[in-house]
């Protein structure tokens, strides 16, 4: 590598010890190792525990602004509202892709051929398959348990009957070796948790809904074979309706990725530490179900459900000014306009409605959003609908149960977490495990004193209501301790 030209870099001067140091910049970056060198003697009275001497560190809660990986995945424009995957607009994939094409172009880099396609897709549907004791695992769950709980899990207990893919067993190179042989498992591993991720997300549907489970169909899209999985009681010649089929193949394409969101880099950070890939996967489902990421677009339906008319919206809205409610589906980190999904899947939900009749929600949902959109506390913040916004009307139109909306989002966005891992695992260098630093502002040293002669403690556990306990147990007598 050539010297680097002093214009691209950044003089930064410590004023604590008058030092002035160049930190270069390449690609628009700056290395905050680079401010580990930036030490100063600690002051008089500080505390040991500030590390002064040790280097600067660089906060930055929550990464407002701290890149993580180098990528050639995922290319977002905030300010623009551009969404491309591997340079593609996710308008023409939207238009022309199917789901598992667009799976390949975000795992392996380019749109395959036809022949690759085929292999791909043949592998995929290959792989859906699930062990015949995943039906007690399915069934083990609570009659009410959420759908995202099961799943969660099931990804988790997928990866006990891989011990090949499992580098505390194989060993820790097992996904950073980028040999034939080692790149040939991790395919395996990718076609099989694409292939079960729809398998899986439709046992976790049937079980609560009281039926038997179903093979995988043959000859089905992949959406299509999803539909089949959930739907299929045991009909003759079942195709799913092609319009829905289409749809979700849509609504798939538009969630497969969206670069570092909270899921994919819990997935890298779990993945960092060279776990095995179904683990990995596991952490990121788990990320994902939280209402402020893929529990949006079941939070909005609720939202509106508590809405119910909109003559209600402007009581909503001066709610959500005085900080008493959230608008979900709007805002979001990196789009400071329309997310570019939220126009595609509100075309797509016209479709559907063209099938299934229009949601009873549609007409609140848009009296909320122009509301919103003209109300100057939402402009002056830049918060504009995100893919949740109208995602969710297209589901429960197609009679998905509410609670399975961030189910229809971790499928898809399987894909998305895989291929970033992937990229991460076979990176130039290897993997470093993703170990942030804190700022302690914690006691500095003290003694321990023995329980006798300690005062009460600043902050006590709270005290809590006993649900098990019924009226009549509290009337009860009894000798000994109580379990409960
Ligand atoms: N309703 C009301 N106020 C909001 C909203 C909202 N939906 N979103 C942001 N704000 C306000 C926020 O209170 C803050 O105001 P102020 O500066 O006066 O304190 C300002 O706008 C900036 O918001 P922020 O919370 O600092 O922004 P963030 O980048 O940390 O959060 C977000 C992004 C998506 C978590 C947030 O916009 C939000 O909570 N939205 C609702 C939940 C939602 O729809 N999530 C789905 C996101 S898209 C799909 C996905 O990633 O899964």
């Amino acid at each position: 590598m050539g010297k680097q030209p002093e214009s691209e870099s950044l003089t930064v001067r410590d004023n604590r010890t008058g030092k002035t140091y160049n930190v270069p910049i390449v690609n628009n970056t700056v290395s905050a190792s680079a401010f580990k060198s930036m030490s100063a003697p600690k002051k008089e009275g500080e505390r040991d525990e500030n590390d002064t001497e040790k280097g600067l560190r660089v906060l930055d809660k929550g990464f407002m602004n701290t890149a993580v990986i180098q990528s050639e995945i995922t290319y977002i424009d905030g300010d623009a509202g551009v969404l491309r995957y591997r340079g593609y607009p996710i308008e023409q994939l939207a238009l022309h892709s199917s789901f598992l094409e667009t799976a390949y172009l975000l795992i392996y880099g380019s749109l395959p051929s036809k022949r690759q396609l085929h292999t791909f897709e043949t592998e995929v549907m290959h792989h859906s398959g699930a062990h015949s004791d995943a039906e007690d695992f399915f069934r083990s769950f609570r009659y009410d348990a959420h759908p995202m709980a099961i799943l969660t899990s099931a990804f988790s207990y997928l990866g006990s009957y891989y011990s090949e893919a499992n580098p505390s067993l194989q060993g820790q190179t097992l996904f950073t070796k980028r040999d034939p042989a080692s790149i040939s498992n991790m395919d395996k591993q990718i076609y099989r948790l694409i292939g079960k991720a729809t398998t899986f997300a439709a046992m976790a549907y049937r079980v609560r809904q009281g039926r038997d489970f179903v093979t995988p169909p043959t000859g089905f899209s992949y959406t299509g074979a999803f539909l089949y999985q959930m739907d299929h009681l045991g009909e003759e010649n079942y195709v799913p309706n092609p319009v829905l089929e289409k749809a979700l193949d849509i609504l798939f394409i538009l969630h497969a990725d969206h670069e570092l969101n909270a899921s994919c880099t819990t997935v890298l950070q779990t993945g960092s530490s060279l776990v095995d890939p179904y683990s990995a996967i596991a952490a990121g489902c788990a990320s994902l179900y939280g209402p402020l990421h893929g529990g949006a677009n079941e939070a909005v339906i609720r939202m509106l459900i508590s809405i119910g008319k909109p003559e209600n919206v402007p009581a909503f809205i001066e709610a959500v000014k005085r900080r008493e409610k959230v608008l979900s589906g709007f805002g979001h980190r990196v789009y400071k306009t329309s997310d570019p999904r939220s126009f595609i899947v509100r075309r797509t939900a016209d479709e559907v409605f063209k099938v299934t009749g229009k949601d009873e929600l549609l007409e609140t949902a848009m009296a909320l959003h122009d509301a919103a959109m003209k109300d100057e506390f939402f402009i002056k913040r830049k918060l504009a609908p995100n893919v949740d916004f109208w995602s969710g009307l297209i589901y429960r139109a197609m009679g998905f149960p509410l609670d399975f909306f961030p189910v229809l989002f971790v499928v898809p966005r399987v894909v998305g977490w895989i291929a970033h891992w992937r990229q991460m695992m076979l990176q130039e260098g290897g993997v470093k495990i993703w170990r942030p630093r804190q700022v302690y502002l914690g006691s500095g040293k003290r003694d321990y004193e023995p329980v006798d002669s300690r005062p009460d403690a600043q902050i006590a556990p709270s005290p809590v209501v006993h649900s098990g306990i019924t009226k009549r147990t509290n009337l009860a007598s009894f000798k000994g301790k109580s379990k409960l």
